[in-house]
């Protein structure tokens, strides 16, 4: 059982991180997390942003794909209004460098807690995680300017 050791003490080391709340441990859960739903082939695009590699107007590349996941999507065709996206609301936005989809430049998730605050997270192209964190001051200070902090659409 010896070379198995190493890859239990990882996952190990892994778990003990996501106990202590360790937010780059979060984000790389979060990131595996979306991967395992596919999000690109299984979650609906964002309203307003139909088309793959739409121009984008933030730090996050200059192509991007929004998507959204059950909870935002269900929350948009129930259509009563709100005054925060729901709890287990997930949002990942794709930055691409170029029109084609060809180099990705940063991947953004967002991910409503309980309590009503936002997780954020961003990772470069090789999935190391930038930034992450629980109400990080990094991203809201662009972000608060959107409803319930999100930039490309509004509540129902
Ligand atoms: C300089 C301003 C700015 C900063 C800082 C910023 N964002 Fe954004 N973000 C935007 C804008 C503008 C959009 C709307 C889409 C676009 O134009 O690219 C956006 C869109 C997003 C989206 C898609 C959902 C939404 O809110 O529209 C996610 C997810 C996201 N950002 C995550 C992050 C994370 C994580 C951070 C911090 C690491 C961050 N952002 C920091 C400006 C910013």
């Amino acid at each position: 059982m010896r070379p198995l050791a190493p890859a239990l003490l990882l996952s190990l080391l892994a778990a003990l991180s996501t106990a202590l709340g360790c937010s780059r441990g979060q984000a790389e859960d979060l990131l595996e997390q979306v991967r395992d739903d596919d999000y690109r082939s299984n979650y609906a695009r964002a309203p307003g942003w139909p088309d793959p590699q739409q121009p984008g107007f933030g730090p996050h590349g200059g192509f991007v794909d929004i998507y959204v996941n059950e909870v935002v999507s269900e929350a948009i065709e129930a259509g009563e209004p709100l005054s925060a996206w729901p709890e287990g609301s997930i949002i990942v936005k794709d930055g691409w460098e170029d029109a084609d989809a060809e180099a990705l430049r940063y991947v953004a998730i967002m991910e409503k807690r309980g309590g009503g605050e936002w997780f954020w997270a961003e990772y470069e192209e090789d999935d190391s995680v930038a930034y992450a964190g629980l109400d990080l001051s990094t991203c809201t200070g662009c972000h608060s300017s959107g409803e319930d902090q999100v930039r490309a659409f509004g509540l129902p």
